[in-house]
């Protein structure tokens, strides 16, 4: 058969990547994922955010946050990426995914290869003074149930590819050090 095999331009190993990043709300994932993305886009590769408040608005719109429905979410969330890495997407998710088990079952869905779990290790005393949406205030008070870090546990990674404490590092460092991932 006088058939050749094209290799891509792009390495397989270069596009088909799941940063899946883990940390309380307010630590500075989604901030660390458009900023990833845009570095990854800007250098010709095709890259996309899949954020805990933008898909909790469409797919994941009936979850709540109880331990089954953040299971479930990032079930689906798992499921998403790995089509997306098919596609030949580099994916960079941002959902507190605070437990141990969802996201050990997501790097099986997602397969290991491709699986690169960062924990956003911002401590919950700057989480809280930032407090963008106002929910710490809120969950102190008792309007919010089952709250991450206040009234809903929060299990941090036992082998991150990756810690980023975005009190500590600035922005671009962080991106940086998210980027190098991808060579290796
Ligand atoms: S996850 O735990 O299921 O991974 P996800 O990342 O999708 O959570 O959504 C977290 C976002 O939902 C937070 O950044 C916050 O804006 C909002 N939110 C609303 N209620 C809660 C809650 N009880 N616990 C955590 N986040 C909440």
């Amino acid at each position: 058969m006088n058939v050749t095999w094209h290799e891509g331009i792009v390495k397989r190993s270069e596009r088909r990547m799941t940063f899946w990043l883990t940390g309380l709300s307010a630590s500075g994932k989604s901030t660390l994922a458009f900023a990833l993305e845009h570095k990854l886009i800007s250098e010709g590769k095709a890259a996309y955010v899949l954020d805990g408040d933008n898909v909790r608005h469409g797919l994941n719109r009936d979850l709540g946050f109880s331990a089954e429905d953040r299971s479930e979410n990032i079930r689906r969330i798992a499921e998403v990426a790995k089509l997306m890495n098919d596609a030949g997407l580099i994916v960079i998710t941002a959902f507190i995914s605070p437990f141990q088990a969802d996201r050990a079952m997501a790097r099986d869905i997602i397969g290991e290869k491709y699986f690169k779990e960062v924990y956003v290790s911002t401590p919950i005393a700057v989480c809280e003074q930032r407090d963008p949406k106002h929910l710490y205030e809120r969950a102190r008070k008792g309007e919010v149930a089952d709250f991450t870090g206040i009234t809903s546990p929060y299990e941090a990674p036992i082998e991150p590819a990756l810690v980023i404490d975005t009190s500590i590092l600035t922005q671009d460092e962080a991106v940086q050090r998210l980027a190098s991932l991808l060579k290796g």
